[in-house]
């Protein structure tokens, strides 16, 4: 450290504030951009890691444990360290197994070292790879705008390999991890900066401009045009643990790190739908049923049984309003010509979809046109209009998923620490919409 001159010192303090010590009067609440890749209709964001810091791409999985990158390939950094087996840290990370390599060393060959089993989030396929700590970074925020970076110099995430990465979004190196698990990276976030774990996640569909995630704050989040600060209309349920996870590579009976909430009705144009309530529930001895919600499940799936008297009460709704079905498109069964479909401030003119928590009639998450309907090309190229929800089949892990689709334009804040939930239902209600950060910034943290 002694060689480094007094201005790269400045620069290093300036743009890489350590989170813990950045000034009282910065806050400690960071965020990351979340950008659709429209090909796979997968959520990705940019993080810088390593040293020095490169921008690195990963697919967002809101369910997944801890992050992961390829090692393989174009992974060079001055400050990666591999954590040995016998650490305390290799136990707070529940490893199952201790890897030596044969190589010289290299990210993601060390003898004695401490591995995990990082998981496809679309393919569910998992591999053996070291678990390493680097830096990150990413900007501060106070609720309406990027600020400079916040160094983590001690992360934690496993190595993978390049055959890993094949089923996701082109161009990216792993996966960002929002699970409720002690690794993830808000979690990681939270004891770095001595902030709360929570994060809200603000998913946007536009082609041009990106969505958001702030993580470690419980607002304000600030949109444009009107600087509406969203933290103060949310609603909120509690967060449910499904006592036994899903991993590929799993302890017997390990607690899901995915985020379950108690849906215990649907109701369309505000008629509860008649079905199966046991499956609202989680099994706890099988984990089975129950509601989560997915960012790499692109539209919500609902058990055979629920789908079918879901649709059948959609399409009965929307005959009252004059519509007539037409051709299906695939995933979707119910579909309607554009032309006969009117247009809202919140989408197309459909019966509204609710779902009602925790058997609360007045908690329920409203999902309107924008959210529920999806455009789609028929096999003549006609434009149709198609209830973007998927038979999940019969017996599925999990009776309700609500997929990124239905999440688009609504916030969602992830209160892991209070155990709860908070939505927005469609900010188009709120004139703005979740591409509607301003990521301009007065600092330069392109470099
Ligand atoms: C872990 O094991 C290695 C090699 O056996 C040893 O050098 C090291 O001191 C041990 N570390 C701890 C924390 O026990
Ligand atoms: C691991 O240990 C073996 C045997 O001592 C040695 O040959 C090998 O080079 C070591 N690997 C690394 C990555 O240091
Ligand atoms: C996560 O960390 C907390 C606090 O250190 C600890 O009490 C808890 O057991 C950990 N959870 C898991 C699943 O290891
Ligand atoms: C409801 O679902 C449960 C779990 O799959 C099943 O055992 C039960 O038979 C179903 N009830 C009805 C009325 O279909
Ligand atoms: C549906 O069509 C019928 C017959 O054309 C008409 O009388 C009725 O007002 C229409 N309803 C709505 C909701 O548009
Ligand atoms: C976004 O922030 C920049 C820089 O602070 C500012 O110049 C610009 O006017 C803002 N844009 C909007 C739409 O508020």
């Amino acid at each position: 450290m002694a060689v480094l001159s007094s201005s790269y010192l400045f620069c290093l303090l300036f743009f890489f504030l350590p989170c813990l010590y950045s000034s009282a009067s910065l806050p400690k609440a960071l965020l990351i951009p979340i950008t659709k890749d429209h090909s796979t209709l997968q959520y990705t964001t940019k993080i810088k890691q390593r040293t020095p810091l490169q921008p690195t791409n990963l697919v967002v999985d809101l369910g997944a444990s801890f992050n992961w990158v390829n090692c393989e390939k174009n992974y060079q950094s001055s400050t990666y360290k591999p954590i040995s087996c016998n650490s305390s840290l290799c136990a707070s990370l529940k490893s199952l197994a201790c890897s030596n390599c044969y190589e010289p060393p290299h990210p993601g060959c060390a003898n004695n070292s401490c591995a995990l089993f990082p998981e496809n989030s679309v393919t569910r396929k998992s591999t053996i790879g070291d678990a390493l700590i680097d830096a990150i970074a990413l900007p501060t925020t106070d609720g309406s705008k990027p600020g400079p970076l916040a160094l983590i110099s001690d992360f934690v995430f496993s190595c993978s390999r390049t055959f890993l990465l094949k089923g996701l979004a082109k161009g990216v190196a792993g996966v960002a991890a929002l699970g409720r698990s002690n690794f993830s990276l808000p979690a990681q976030i939270s004891t770095s900066c001595s902030s709360p774990y929570l994060f809200a996640l603000c998913l946007s569909g536009s082609p041009t401009a990106p969505g958001v995630a702030f993580l470690g704050t419980g607002g304000p989040y600030v949109f444009v045009p009107q600087q509406v600060d969203l933290s103060n209309s949310l609603m909120y349920t509690p967060l449910i643990l499904n006592p036994v996870g899903d991993t590929v590579i799993t302890y017997y009976r390990q607690p899901s790190d995915e985020y379950f909430i108690g849906v215990t009705a649907v109701k369309v144009n505000g008629k509860a739908v008649n079905l199966n309530e046991t499956l609202l529930a989680i099994d706890d001895e099988t984990g089975f049923g129950g509601t989560k919600i997915s960012t790499v499940v692109p539209y919500t799936t609902m058990e055979s049984s629920i789908y079918k008297v879901f649709t059948e009460a959609f399409i009965s709704e929307a005959a009252a309003l004059n519509l007539t079905l037409t051709k299906s498109v695939k995933p979707f069964d119910v579909c309607y010509p554009v032309d006969e479909v009117g247009s809202t401030r919140v989408g197309p003119a459909v019966p509204t979809v609710d779902l009602v928590m925790e058997q609360k009639e007045y908690v329920f998450w409203r999902i309107f046109g924008a959210n529920s309907m999806v455009s789609m090309l028929g096999e003549e190229g006609e434009e149709t209009w198609c209830l973007a929800f998927v038979d999940g089949g019969i017996g599925p892990r999990t009776s309700i998923v609500i997929g990124a689709h239905q999440m688009e334009d609504n916030l969602l804040q992830f209160d892991v620490g209070s155990k709860r939930l908070g939505f927005s239902s469609s900010l188009l209600l709120k004139q703005t919409t979740c591409s509607n950060f301003n990521f301009t910034s007065s600092y330069n943290n392109n470099r």
